[in-house]
């Protein structure tokens, strides 16, 4: 499969994939960043973008007028088709604010499950303001994030550890001088007549717990120096903070927008590249079908992924065309190729209706 942007209303645009390109369960990602309901206009002066919904100047790159149940009813028929599309490994993540966000997390609970329901991240969107307002400052948004299955492509993502992260979690350092810190050899629960409940050098595992692996594993590390005993002869696993790929990345992401956006709302690439390294693969498709700048499609490209971005705005084609080709071309990163469609809305909407069709055909007959 080629690349593909596509210049629709993006009802159409998912249209057209499923029905006529036939993409049923074929796409591993999706990221989305629509309208917030804000009931403004986005607008570019001068090849800037405004950074606010209700500039008076320029020309629009996009509105945002729909509010309350009408917004919520437009994101819930793009979501069904979004996840007709998701393959069973798939996985969504839609950008929202914290206004209307609580009420999307409700609709989508009941599009694609609760079960299926990962986060509510809470994303560091900018330096403190100091608006005159009842309320405190406001500095995030949030991104749902939702997986097709039980199944989901999963990278786990790591984050480096800072130097403070070494004092607090490695306090400890060695005769090498290599940090350390050092944890309980034994976890909560019972087992019984198991490997994990048998003595290790005469002693058994506190009540109510066991030992963490068996016996024999404990008796290893003790030889190799993996246990470090209390003066009071409590055995403890040692944790060198140089064998540590990282730490685990938690759901409160630093990732401010840019400071000058060449579109309105730009969103920060590396939270896409981070996105889409842990939700896909190489051989994945991600879907971005409110692509605005591309943000996510030029982060898919740079990962080696295929991509697809639907918008409906003549200005967000253009600056997706503009970034697309700020992708240098070295060993690792290729010119993005990709298939221009420009998609009339009647014209799928009618083929929309035959596939309606045929199918309540096929149910009446079956
Ligand atoms: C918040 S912006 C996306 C910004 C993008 N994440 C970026 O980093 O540049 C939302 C985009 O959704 C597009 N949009 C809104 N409604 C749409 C619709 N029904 N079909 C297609 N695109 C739509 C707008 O034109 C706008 O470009």
């Amino acid at each position: 499969m080629k690349n593909l942007l596509i210049k629709a209303d993006n009802i159409v645009g998912l249209e057209y994939l499923l029905y006529e390109k036939n993409m049923k369960d074929s796409i591993d990602l999706v990221y989305i960043d629509p309208p917030y309901a804000t009931g403004g206009n986005f607008t570019i002066t001068n090849g800037r973008a405004t950074t606010i919904s209700n500039s008076k100047n320029g020309d629009i790159a996009y509105t945002d007028t729909l509010k309350g149940a009408d917004f919520i009813e437009f994101l819930r028929e793009r979501l069904l088709l979004l996840r007709e599309l998701l393959s069973a490994q798939g996985a969504i993540y839609l950008h929202i604010d914290y206004k209307i966000g609580h009420y999307v997390k409700v609709m989508m609970d009941e599009v694609f499950g609760v079960d299926n329901f990962r986060n509510d991240i809470t994303r560091i969107k900018c330096n403190p303001k100091n608006f005159d307002r009842v309320g405190y400052g406001n500095i995030k948004d949030m991104i749902l994030f939702y997986t097709k299955s039980s199944h989901p492509i999963w990278n786990e993502p790591r984050e480096k550890y800072l130097e403070k992260d070494f004092e607090k979690l490695f306090p400890k350092t060695d005769k090498q001088g290599r940090r350390y810190a050092t944890v309980p050899i034994h976890a909560p629960g019972e087992t019984e007549n198991g490997k994990s409940n048998q003595p290790f050098k005469g002693i058994l595992p506190p009540a109510g717990r066991h030992w963490r692996t068996d016996v024999e594993t404990l008796e290893e590390w003790d030889k190799e120096g993996l246990i470090e005993w209390s003066s009071t002869g409590n055995p403890r696993k040692i944790i060198y903070a140089d064998e540590r790929e990282g730490k685990r990345v938690q759901d409160i992401w630093e990732y401010k927008d840019p400071q000058y956006p060449t579109y309105p709302t730009e969103k920060n690439a590396e939270m896409l590249d981070l996105i889409i390294k842990t939700s896909s693969n190489k051989d994945s498709i991600v879907l971005d079908c409110f692509c605005g700048s591309g943000t996510t499609l030029k982060a898919a490209q740079i990962n080696n992924r295929q991509w697809i971005g639907i918008d409906q705005s003549e200005y967000a084609i253009k600056a997706t065309i503009g970034k697309l080709e700020t992708i240098e071309r070295n060993l690792f990163e290729t010119k993005a190729e990709y298939h221009l469609v420009e998609i009339e809305k009647n014209k799928i909407s009618h083929n929309f209706q035959k596939q309606r069709c045929t199918q309540k055909n096929v149910e009446q007959s079956g």
